[in-house]
């Protein structure tokens, strides 16, 4: 057989044996039965040696064109199994983007973060500026600069927790008022939320709770304005037909004292307790009480929220468990 024969053939072999590899792998292999150290093209390639002279120059440019040709072939077919390759790989994972996702759980405030904030933000609209107090507080700001005597009941009835060196926390949010208003000078108004702590555990009362504090000090504040104030508040907390009822009762911190009912369905619900800030609180705050007079008032959150959201059981709010705070 002529060189030129023998090549024909083994072009149209590697031809036949490319389409049949099924694989990158399979081709590889198949490639070396060609181009490979024992290949047929190669060996055709070193029997150019044995030719005589006048025949070699001929036929070394034959082989070395089918040595080409069937290097074509071989990336022609490579490439091609490479691109169905790829293609099944893409239908393999074909992400369908019409599927419905899902949707990450989405958290909201808790109740009494949105109770507090929907207070303040009615607060505002009257002019009041937030202020804030330590949780842990001294002696003198819980009680003595508000008007507790020294051995007043009063510090028991509060049920105090007192934490080591002497400090408390604090049993109301009225620490504030001894706070923001010393160094101050009137006219002010504050409201002042946060947390509270007393000794204390049943349905409705847990240690930690939340009360909201308002006070107000001006030349001719009165307590026409008070009431003022606590009906406004109630009807944006409670509706247009929340009405509010007065107490006469006893706050060392003011004079007079009351305490506040709010409508609540047929009957009342305790509120707060309020009253025009007693003359001394102002005076150990180093305010003329001759000069400026003003009221305060002081209600818990907590129980604005149970109401809100028709929780029974205050322990609900501070539990933690996710699966009650997601219905609220
Ligand atoms: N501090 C009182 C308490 O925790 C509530 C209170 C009463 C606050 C009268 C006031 C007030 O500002 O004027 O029970």
């Amino acid at each position: 057989m002529s060189t030129a024969d023998e090549l024909a053939r083994i072009l149209e072999e590697a031809g036949v044996a490319f389409e049949a590899a099924g694989s990158l792998q399979d081709l590889r292999e198949t490639r070396a039965r060609f181009l490979g150290k024992k290949g047929t093209v190669t060996a055709a390639l070193r029997s150019l040696g044995g030719l005589p002279a006048d025949e070699r120059a001929l036929a070394g440019q034959q082989v070395n064109r089918t040595k080409g040709e069937v290097e074509a072939l071989f990336e022609a077919r490579k490439a091609a199994l490479e691109r169905s390759a790829r293609s099944r790989d893409l239908a393999e994972h074909r992400l369908d983007v019409t599927l419905p996702g899902a949707a990450p759980p989405r958290g909201h405030l808790h109740p009494i973060a949105r109770v507090e904030r929907d207070m303040c933000a009615f607060f505002r609209t009257l002019g009041y500026s937030i202020e804030d107090g330590p949780e842990v507080e001294t002696d003198f700001h819980n009680f003595g600069a508000l008007n507790f005597p020294e051995d007043h009941p009063a510090r028991d009835l509060q049920d105090t927790i007192f934490v080591e060196g002497g400090n408390l926390l604090r049993t109301h949010t009225s620490n504030v008022q001894i706070r923001a208003m010393t160094g101050r000078e009137p006219p002010f108004r504050f409201v002042a939320p946060g947390r509270v702590y007393r000794h204390d555990l049943d349905a409705t009362h847990y240690p930690m709770f939340h009360q909201i504090e308002a006070f107000c000090v001006g030349e001719d504040v009165t307590f026409a304005h008070l009431k003022g104030t606590l009906y406004a508040f109630a009807r944006h907390l409670f509706g247009q037909d929340a009405r509010v009822r007065f107490r006469a009762h006893f706050f060392p911190f003011t004079e007079p004292s009351a305490e506040m009912d709010v409508t609540w369905g047929e009957g009342w619900l305790e509120w707060g307790g309020c009253g025009m800030i007693h003359p001394k609180v102002l005076a150990n705050c180093g305010i003329d009480p001759d000069r400026w007079q003003g009221f305060a008032f002081g209600m818990a959150i907590d129980r604005t929220a149970m109401l809100r959201y028709g929780i029974g059981n205050i322990r609900h709010l501070f539990d933690g468990d996710v699966r009650v705070l997601e219905q609220l």
